[in-house]
């Protein structure tokens, strides 16, 4: 890499001096050792990383490309790699900070989450007939006992697979269908803003009908009354009080799956992207040491929720992985004030503060100068995921959260990606605001040209793609071979050979550095988080008024991206304020709040060429506002475009 030119912010050079990557001729010389002997590198820090139960024989096999193997032959536990060989060292270390809504915390050592997580294990055995390779949908509030869940099936190696709990009944009915689960863990509920709101309701309508779930497991948290379905639904604080401290992990090979954690597509339904064992743990524990260089004394806090990847790799696996102090958050960061982060990195000295940006948009505007009346002091390293962060956003998170004297890490990756892909390493990487910078050592990820698969050239865009397989790849999406190829390796070949497609545009700049410029596909970012815009039109396409709906994402000044429909109804309706409610409370009950529209038109019919395609392209450029500059005049019906542009913008 040549010396990075533009005015750029440098590490901080105190923080460099020992940090694990000092310098960018270190970072290079990690990333050299990749290239020059790629399976070479990642058999060294596989040995390095990993207590293994016996040692792999082969470290990648590419043979049946995409379908890849790391480290075969191999055997592990990823609980005895996040719990069991930090014991003797670390046993009176705590792992867990838990602080809830209303302030209550809880601190939780290794060794008492050793134990938990085997009580846990033991039930999950003992009282419910959970065996390896069975699948346990998880929906639950952020409290410990997510996290003794999501490790207690690693320990017997059953397949977690989470469901953010904002999801809706039927959505997560579909996922308990699609995974063939036997048992549901949940909660009566939780806190939100000093109130309790429920978990258990959803479960008990998505269990209604025909589902493979024989029991339910409910952990009380907010001991609201809940409904109790005998020979189905059990205590958590009553099955676990006789289980043993004591578990043996499950013997698990390396290829043998931990999770699967359903994401949204371009089409159809969403993907159960299936994590398996020891490629996910290296890489989760290798991207927490070098990205955010978590230190022996730290206290590192993520705020994301565990039904989200960055929930798994981030708060769960990686840190503990790694023998680290992490912080689980049940609130929201705004109440009681737009304060709170900043009160608890002061109480809890925290010292690597990992968010969105859409969370640090809402905080600088509810509470622009809430920074100031804290000490942040302890913090090192800041983070952001998700989304790209506008300039000022990042200043304001650089300046006043960081003091100017903090990283801000731009964490480019996806669910998956098991872990980050694109991102500066703190002591090492110059930074420039908005900016995911360059590929994590080990990670080939490059921009080709979609059309002759050639890298382009800087200054140049093109799509975001990992030209060598990694650790931490999707291995498959469950139940389907096929989606599996289709979804991520048919888009682009590189020397005739097909290449990891993230579904992501981005650019180099003049220094090489990579933006991610969003997706290339009909998936939008509210939030952070992925929606189909297939599947919220087959939401609205329940409503029995609506002949046929288009969305697409729109620019939002808090969410990133918001969601405009464009519906053509059968016939005119009397009151279109009353019908878009309607509209949005079956978004509500099909897939979940973080799915509601923010905008809904009612348009006299949508753009399409001959042969039936909605063009997106167009209905964006109208939602945005932006003039039209595609070629309209294949178009089914030309007149079209200028009457829901005159009904959108006037
Ligand atoms: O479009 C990219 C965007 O989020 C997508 C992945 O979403 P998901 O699988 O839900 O995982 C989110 C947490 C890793 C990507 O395809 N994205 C993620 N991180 C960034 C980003 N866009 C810009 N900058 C980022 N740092």
């Amino acid at each position: 890499m040549s010396e990075v030119k533009k005015p750029v912010f440098q590490p901080n050079a105190e923080f460099s001096k020992t940090a694990r990557v000092k310098n960018m001729s270190e970072y290079q010389a990690l990333q050299d050792e990749a290239i020059n002997d790629y399976e070479g590198f990642w058999k060294r820090f596989a040995e390095e990383k990993i207590n293994w139960i016996e040692p792999f024989t082969t470290t990648l096999d590419e043979s049946k490309f995409p379908f890849v193997k790391w480290f075969d032959g191999g055997k592990l536990n990823v609980t005895t790699q996040c719990i069991d060989r930090h014991l003797d060292t670390r046993g009176d270390k705590t792992a867990i900070i838990f602080e809830g809504d209303r302030g209550d915390t809880q601190t939780i050592t290794y060794s008492e989450l050793s134990k938990n997580v085997n009580k846990f294990a033991n039930l999950l055995k003992e009282d419910f007939g959970v065996k390896k390779g069975d699948r346990v949908v998880i929906y639950m509030p952020m409290i410990p006992e997510v996290a003794y869940a999501m490790l207690a099936c690693a320990r017997i190696g059953a397949i977690h697979s989470i469901v953010f709990g904002g999801f809706s009944a039927e959505a997560l009915k579909d996922r308990i269908i699609d995974a063939d689960a036997k048992v549901v863990i949940t909660a009566d509920g939780a806190f939100r803003k000093n109130k309790p709101y429920m978990l258990k309701t959803v479960v008990d309508a998505a269990l209604e009908g025909d589902t493979p779930v024989k029991k339910v497991l409910v952990i009380e948290r907010n001991k609201e009354e809940i409904t109790w379905v005998k020979g189905r639904d059990f205590s958590y604080a009553e099955l676990i009080k006789d289980k043993s401290e004591k578990c043996e992990a499950e013997i698990m090979d390396s290829e043998d799956p931990l999770f699967l954690l359903y994401t949204s597509g371009s089409t159809g339904k969403p993907k159960g992207v299936q994590h398996n064992t020891a490629g996910y743990i290296l890489w989760a524990q290798m991207t927490m040491e070098w990205v955010f260089d978590v230190k022996e004394n730290d206290t590192y806090w993520c705020t994301a929720d565990v039904g989200w990847i960055t929930g798994h790799t981030y708060i769960v696996y990686g840190p503990l992985a790694m023998g680290a102090t992490t912080v689980m958050f049940e609130g929201v960061p705004t109440y009681p004030d737009a304060g709170r982060p900043w009160k608890m990195v002061q109480e809890h000295k925290i010292t690597q503060f990992y968010t969105a940006p859409t969370a640090i948009r809402v905080l600088h505007k509810m509470g622009e100068d809430e920074p100031k009346k804290y000490d942040l002091s302890s913090l090192k390293v800041l983070g952001t995921v998700g989304e790209p962060i506008d300039p000022p956003a990042w200043k304001w998170y650089y300046e006043e959260v960081g003091n100017s004297k903090c990283s801000i890490v731009d964490t480019y990756w996806q669910t998956e990606t098991g872990g980050h892909i694109i991102s500066p390493l703190p002591g090492a990487t110059p930074i420039k605001p908005g900016c995911a910078t360059l590929p994590v050592p080990g990670i080939i990820a490059e921009i080709l040209d979609p059309v002759t698969g050639k890298k382009v050239g800087l200054g140049e865009s093109g799509y975001m793609c990992i030209t060598r397989p990694w650790p931490s790849m999707i291995r498959g999406v469950w139940g389907d071979e096929e989606r599996f190829v289709k979804s991520y390796f048919s888009d682009v070949k590189k020397d005739g050979k097909a290449v990891y497609f993230t579904g992501d545009g981005a650019k180099y700049d003049e220094d090489g550095y990579i933006t991610i410029t969003g997706r290339t596909d009909d998936v939008i970012n509210v939030s952070g988080h992925r929606m189909g815009t297939a599947e919220v039109e087959a939401a609205i396409n329940k409503d029995n008024n609506v002949a046929e709906v288009a969305v697409v994402g729109k620019p939002h000044e808090i969410k990133g991206e918001g969601i405009f429909a464009y519906i053509v109804l059968k016939s005119s309706v009397e009151n279109e304020d009353a019908e878009r409610k309607s509209i949005n409370s079956i978004i509500k009950k099909e897939i979940g709040s973080i799915a509601l529209c923010d905008d809904i038109v009612f348009a006299p019919g949508l753009p399409k060429t001959r042969s039936g395609k909605i063009m997106r392209r167009i209905l964006r450029s109208i939602a945005k506002g932006e003039a039209i500059t595609q070629d309209i005049s294949t178009l089914e019906d030309p007149s079209i475009v200028a009457k829901i542009e005159a009904m959108v913008n006037g």
